[in-house]
């Protein structure tokens, strides 16, 4: 591949219950990253409610944008392009998104890309803060790339940029989903993969064992049996009124979503003659998940930092950059697209 040419992007993301805006160089430096989270506003109903997130949306759009410009020192005309989020999501959040990147893009002349948000986890592995010395280097290809956020769980072979194989995904559950579902079970508070985190920590993760759906000769995954199983340990616990043995049932849970997903991402890595493995989306954020890819010593491995693992608009940024560069701009018609598969 050719050396892409550098440019500088304004990202912006409001798929799902984040405003965010970044300035990324490159592909890889970050400038500037701005986060407005709702979750203590969604914390009550123990979910996203499409309405307030895309209301608050709204209200929040514009000083995000403004904010991350000023982190970076730059204004709009020092970008070289605009990316935004336009899905996987909820219509009403990416419309905000959306239309505060038209305007701006309308405004400022500036080209405007738009951004599969699994494509935009998928990129956050490129990323690192713009003082990062030496720059580590870039995820080679061919990659297996497992992708575990609220949303979605799928397991894809890159094979150059912006080029998705999609080898499985999951049945039912998204791992996140898993973990959210399964917080709920165990009396523990939204959003569920770090409350698991937290209550696992002081849990043995041997204490029970929970079922790991293989679903061998495919590269799908499978979470509502495990979720399934837990839920009957939690009534039969009520039923024979003893205290739920919380932490244990968190760190067995995490082990057996841990334990499926390093298997089945080695294995398919193997198959389809991967040279590198990309962990992302929300669950990569999980210590337990990290520390076991960490672990193996069979393919070099990326994770994003913690603080990208979640959603943000430097991954925007990033997969906005590596579109623009190899030429893939979108016009002011574009539209959201709530349902979007990445390959
Ligand atoms: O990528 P993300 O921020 O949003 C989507 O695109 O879905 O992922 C959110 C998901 C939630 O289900 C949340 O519970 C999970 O990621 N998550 C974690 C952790 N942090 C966030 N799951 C396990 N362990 C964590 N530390
Ligand atoms: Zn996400």
């Amino acid at each position: 591949m050719p050396d892409l040419a550098p440019a500088r992007i304004l990202g912006i993301e409001s798929s799902c219950d984040e405003t965010a805006a970044a300035i990324l160089e490159n592909g890889r430096l970050l400038l500037a990253s701005t986060v407005a989270s709702q979750i203590d506003l969604h914390a009550r109903y123990g979910g996203v409610f499409p309405e307030v997130a895309s209301r608050q949306h709204i209200r929040t759009v514009y000083a995000i944008v403004e904010q991350a410009l000023q982190q970076a020192h730059l204004t709009l005309a020092d970008v070289d392009a605009i990316a935004v989020t336009r899905g996987p999501g909820l219509a009403g959040s990416l419309v905000v998104g959306m239309n505060m990147a038209k305007g701006l893009a309308l405004a400022s002349g500036k080209p405007l890309v738009g951004v599969n948000h699994l494509e935009g986890h998928i990129y956050s592995a490129w990323v690192h803060p713009a003082n990062t010395t030496p720059l580590p280097p870039a995820p080679q290809f061919p990659l297996l790339a497992l992708l575990v956020s609220g949303g979605h769980s799928e397991l894809n072979l890159m094979t150059d940029h912006l080029h998705y194989q999609r080898l499985g995904a999951t049945l039912d559950d998204a791992a996140g989903e898993a973990f959210d579902k399964v917080a709920r079970l165990l009396g523990l508070p939204y959003p569920g993969g770090p409350s698991i985190q937290k209550a696992a920590a002081e849990g043995n993760p041997q204490a029970f064992h929970f079922p790991r759906a293989r679903l061998d000769g495919t590269w799908n995954f499978s979470f509502s049996g495990l979720k399934t199983a837990v839920l009957r340990l939690v009534r039969s616990f009520e039923e024979q009124q003893q205290p739920l043995p919380v932490a244990d049932l968190a760190a067995s849970f995490q082990e057996a979503v841990v334990d499926v997903l390093l298997t089945k991402t080695l294995a398919a890595a193997r198959q389809f003659g991967a040279q590198q493995i990309l962990v992302a989306g929300g669950v990569s954020a999980n210590r337990a998940l990290r520390q076991a890819f960490l672990n193996q010593q069979e393919f070099p491995v990326h994770i994003p930092s913690l603080s990208l693992c979640t959603d943000n608009a430097a991954m925007i940024a990033a997969a906005g950059y590596f579109r623009y560069a190899l030429g893939h701009c979108d016009s002011l018609d574009m539209d959201v697209l709530p349902t979007w598969p990445l390959s």
